[in-house]
């Protein structure tokens, strides 16, 4: 699967819901989370590989050299607790930059697994910061709607820069000669 780079319109869509149970979902995330790892992602939302459905997959897990990715179907932050965190997050549609971005530091997520069964996880650290990131890919925000205002215009002129020195997916920053 290929990735999707901003500004492609793709990235801006709301995402539908899946149908929960859906066996097609099972290969569906199959290739997301091959397309992940190829790409050195640790998370990738379904509008990443051009699919307008709610689905994502995420391994934060960097420290295990084991692939065990988490699929989240319809996913939810039911709440969210902590301090909020600004830190810089790179994305694989947006290659190239990184972006300074205030998360949660602790989140509560409701999703369906690939059995149609309902579950919750508690994240914090990456996890947290990675599964913010992706559900917000499925409302059709990349790190620039993301971003504070101030910050959203210093990776807009950084992100055409990458473009232009021909950053590619899973590249989080550019050497520019
Ligand atoms: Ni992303």
């Amino acid at each position: 699967m290929d990735i999707v780079l901003a500004p492609d319109p793709i990235l801006r869509q709301v995402c539908e819901p899946c149908e929960v149970g859906d066996k097609s979902l099972k290969k569906l995330a199959k290739e997301m989370a091959k397309t992940m790892y190829k790409n050195e992602g640790v998370g990738l939302a379904a509008p990443q590989v051009g699919v307008l459905k709610r689905i994502i997959v995420v391994d934060c897990d960097i420290e295990s050299s084991k692939k065990n990715p988490v699929v989240l179907i319809n996913p939810e932050i039911v709440d969210s607790s902590g301090d909020v965190v600004i830190d810089g997050e790179g994305c694989l549609s947006c290659p190239g930059i990184t972006v300074p971005i205030a998360r949660a530091s602790e989140v509560r997520v409701r999703y369906f697994d690939l059995d149609g069964s309902e579950c919750e996880m508690e994240a914090d650290g990456l996890w947290a910061r990675c599964i913010q990131h992706e559900i917000d890919h499925l409302d059709g925000k990349t790190l620039f709607e993301s971003a504070s205002p101030l910050d959203r215009l210093q990776a807009l002129q950084d992100y055409d820069v990458a473009l232009a020195a021909g950053a590619k997916p899973g590249e989080t920053s550019v050497k520019v000669r």
